[in-house]
């Protein structure tokens, strides 16, 4: 039996990983076999190569070495995290995958949606998530929320506001290329909503799957 994948995704300062977490919880104390995982990272040799991409030390990077390490990472955590999981049945639920390349460097970068999508492609050997819940908030709102946790920023989120509105426009377009697959959630909503909506999208999903035996 394949599991479920499913991928949460958003602009910096949506609060995709805070909904996740509820998410999980909720649906591990209803009895669901749920695996956490997260991008850039989720296997040894791809956090590896998180250190190498986040490191404020590198901010010349070369926009396509970028991706391809995105892709390398993701390639990784594919094999060694994910395939396993969804071999086993399990459901589960990842923060940031492919959408994060097609937003950030696909588009925030210049480097175009379909050029990155084809090497991301060639990385997952075309496996999709079965659903994806994108968080969006406006770029300002996001990077508010950000100054106000008053923690260490990363390399991308040290980027120019004008780079966040681009990823904030990057997911919109994303979400109107592959609509059966991309469900958007309001993240300006209270937090409570936020996870409300994500359930109303993801529950029928999970109970066609594993209730019906
Ligand atoms: P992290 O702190 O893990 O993420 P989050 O913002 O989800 O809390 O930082 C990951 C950063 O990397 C984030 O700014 C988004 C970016 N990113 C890409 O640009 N491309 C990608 O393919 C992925 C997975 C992430």
């Amino acid at each position: 039996m394949r599991g479920l994948f499913i991928t949460f995704e958003g602009n910096d300062g949506s609060g995709k990983s805070s909904a996740l977490h509820t998410i999980m919880e909720k649906l591990q104390k209803s009895g669901y076999d749920v695996l956490y995982s997260r991008e850039p990272g989720g296997s040894k040799v791809a956090e590896k190569i998180r250190e190498v991409i986040l490191d404020k030390d590198n901010l010349g990077m070369d926009d396509r070495t970028e991706a391809l390490l995105y892709a390398a990472s993701r390639r990784e955590h594919l094999d060694k995290t994910i395939i396993p999981a969804l071999k086993e049945g399990k459901i589960i639920l990842c923060d940031r995958y492919i959408d994060s390349s097609l937003a950030y460097q696909g588009y925030a970068r210049n480097i175009g949606i379909d050029e990155v999508y084809k090497m991301n492609l060639f990385a997952t050997e075309s496996l999709l998530p079965d659903l994806t819940i994108l968080v969006c908030v406006r770029p300002e709102i996001g990077m508010q929320r950000i100054k106000k946790d008053n923690r260490e920023m990363d390399r991308l989120e040290l980027e120019k506001m004008s780079f966040h509105q681009k990823v904030y426009e990057g997911y919109l377009e994303l979400a109107k290329k592959f609509p059966e697959r991309i469900k958007v959630i309001d993240g300006e909503q209270t937090r409570e909503k936020v996870v409300e909506d994500i359930e109303k999208v993801l529950m029928p999903l999970l109970k066609e799957k594993y209730d019906n035996k």
